[in-house]
């Protein structure tokens, strides 16, 4: 059986900041977060909309381009690290928001590939004929854990929700191969502090993602059958455009075939990979039959890779 793609939809908040509204913040430049990251702004949730809200309106265009009633989905899977609360969890909030009656729901906790990890455990599900539907939503609002005077983190983040339906798809379509994995020991290197706030050591973690995402996409790659140039489109964690150029370049891919959103939107964690594809999609970047790389890290340490080929 193919597993794949039937419907996909993201949202962002209407509020732009731009790095000139961040020099008014902090001691920091346009020019330096221009440089050092790619990030030209990014979007930030009002206080009335917390994470399950984008996650409900990012889902929502999902089963839309799907074609399915919320009752038709048997799983919800929430990638994110900024819940409303810890618990009840986003996926059960968005059970209740959506009506979608009939579907089991968690969350998943992977940071930045949290998104991943749900297409691979929605794959399993399919595949098992345990669940015909999977609703999946990488969503955060990393803004509520942003410490807004640190200018080493605070350039960095964005709030968003992307979303997608997984279900069978036609043979040769759909998810071709994929890796997880995860590095325990590199933890310390992105967290959630004792006072809530977000903390990294910027240059531990672009060490890791400058290897990783470029190794984890070719392993995809190969595990699918195809060479590097049969790859039409990669979409990577929008974490560093210097990160993701290093992944395009290792993959010899030319600028125009890489998504590069964090211009718009900054690092929105779990929510990058989708909000991507999303748009990629609706912008006729991506088109059917496509060969797509999705590659992400982030905290844990932790990292996934998708190969696919688009299209139901
Ligand atoms: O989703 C996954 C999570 N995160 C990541 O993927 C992040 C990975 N890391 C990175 O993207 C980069 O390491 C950063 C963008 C976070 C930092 O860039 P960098 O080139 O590694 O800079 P740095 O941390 O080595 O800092 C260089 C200088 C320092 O000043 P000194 O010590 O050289 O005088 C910093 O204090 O830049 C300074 N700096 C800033 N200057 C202006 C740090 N943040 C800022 C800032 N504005 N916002």
């Amino acid at each position: 059986m193919s597993v794949g793609f039937l419907g996909i939809g993201h949202y962002v908040p209407p509020k732009v900041i731009t790095n000139n509204d961040l020099e008014k913040m902090v001691d920091t430049s346009d020019e330096w977060i221009r440089t050092r990251t790619g990030i030209e702004e990014r979007r930030i949730a009002e206080d009335d909309m917390d994470t399950s809200d984008m996650a409900y309106n990012a889902a929502l265009q999902a089963l839309e381009d799907a074609k399915l009633e919320p009752e038709e989905i048997d799983l919800i899977l929430v990638a994110t690290v900024t819940p409303d609360t810890p618990f009840p969890s986003v996926a059960c909030m968005l059970q209740e928001k959506l009506g979608a009656i009939n579907a089991a729901a968690m969350d998943v906790s992977a940071a930045c590939s949290g998104f991943m990890y749900a297409v691979a455990t929605a794959k399993q599900f399919i595949e098992s004929k345990v669940y015909k539907h999977v609703l999946i939503v990488g969503v955060e609002k990393l803004s509520k854990i942003t410490d807004w005077s640190d200018r080493s983190t605070c350039v960095l983040f964005g709030d968003g929700a992307g979303s997608a339906v997984l279900g069978e798809v036609s043979e040769g379509r759909g998810i071709l191969s994929y890796e997880l994995g995860s590095d325990g020991t590199g933890g310390k290197h992105l967290y959630q502090k004792a006072d809530g706030y977000l903390a990294m050591n910027g240059r531990e973690v672009f060490k890791f993602a400058v290897r990783k995402m470029p190794e984890a996409s070719v392993h995809v790659i190969e595990k699918a059958g195809l060479q590097k140039e049969d790859v039409d489109y990669l979409i990577p964690h929008q974490a560093n455009i210097r990160i993701m150029e290093a992944a395009r370049q290792r993959l010899g891919i030319s600028e125009d075939r890489m998504n590069q959103s964090i211009k718009k939107y900054g690092n929105t964690s779990a929510a990058s990979i989708p909000i991507a594809l999303s748009e990629s999609v609706q912008e006729g970047k991506i088109k059917e039959d496509d060969n797509v790389v999705l590659v992400g890290f982030g905290g844990g340490l932790t990292w996934g890779s998708i190969a696919l080929r688009w299209g139901k």
